[in-house]
């Protein structure tokens, strides 16, 4: 039995493109990431096995300028369908843009740069804000402590709670993704065929099945977009 659809849900899952007009740089655009990083050395299991201090270095890099970031319109769009809506935010980055902005419902699949966690099987995890991690740096339990961010071949986090709300949302708004590493990719799938599935990026080789691709940046469309959503429930200023 599919759970009940909820008129007044909207489930935004969000990628990197959302963050790029705060100044953060996406993985795969022409500035990417990945262009000037190997993925291999400094986001998986083998690279931390390899030379933990390079994925130190790169995360320690990357939470500096998270910190320093400040939300755009893009984010604050979002935050305002609160006022009218039960608004879930699923997203892929790692910075706290999204809550920063009010957002008060937000899963980070892919691990947060704000905390830190130890490597035995306990994974206890710390907030450490902006702090920088040190090789040598100990977790209570003796083991080093890593970056709290989900490693290519690593299991992604509250697939299945993150499942369950695209599955139950009327409104589905999947901004500044390229839709390209799963299984969070995948969530697009749970997508009700009733639900109202919008897709913005600035570019999209075939938008996922039943989506409205609206092409733009975010910190553009996304005020136009929630404007309309408000106003759709009643809410004109
Ligand atoms: N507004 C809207 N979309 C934008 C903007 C913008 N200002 N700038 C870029 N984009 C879009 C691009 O068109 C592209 O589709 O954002 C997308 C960024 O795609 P990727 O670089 O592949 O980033 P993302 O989808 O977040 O990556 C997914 O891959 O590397 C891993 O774990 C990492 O969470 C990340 C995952």
């Amino acid at each position: 039995m599919k759970p009940e659809v909820q008129p007044n849900k909207i489930v935004v899952f969000s990628g990197s493109g959302i963050s790029a007009e705060s100044g953060l740089p996406t993985f795969r655009d022409s500035n990417g990431l990945w262009n000037s990083f190997s993925w291999e050395e400094v986001a998986s299991p083998a690279g931390w096995k390899e030379r933990p201090e390079a994925v130190l270095a790169f995360y320690n890099e990357r939470r500096r300028d998270a910190w320093k970031a400040l939300p755009n319109p893009g984010h604050l769009a979002v935050a305002s369908l609160e006022s009218a809506y039960e608004v879930v935010v699923i997203t892929q980055n790692v910075d706290e843009l999204h809550e920063r902005a009010g957002s008060t419902q937000v899963i980070h699949v892919h691990g947060q740069l704000a905390f830190a966690r130890g490597t035995s099987e306990s994974r206890r995890r710390y907030r450490i804000d902006n702090a920088p991690i040190a090789l040598g740096q100990l977790c209570e339990d003796g083991t080093q402590l890593r970056p709290d961010i989900v490693w290519f071949g690593e299991e992604v986090e509250y697939m299945q709670e993150a499942r369950r709300h695209v599955a139950t949302a009327g409104k589905v708004l999947v901004v500044g993704t390229s839709l390209s590493v799963f299984p969070a990719a995948s969530l697009v799938k749970a997508a009700r065929g009733r639900a109202e599935k919008v897709l913005v990026a600035l570019e999209t080789e075939k938008p996922p099945f039943g989506f409205q691709f609206v092409q733009g940046k975010a910190g553009t469309v996304l005020p136009i977009l929630t404007k309309r959503w408000l106003a759709e429930a009643g809410q004109t200023s």
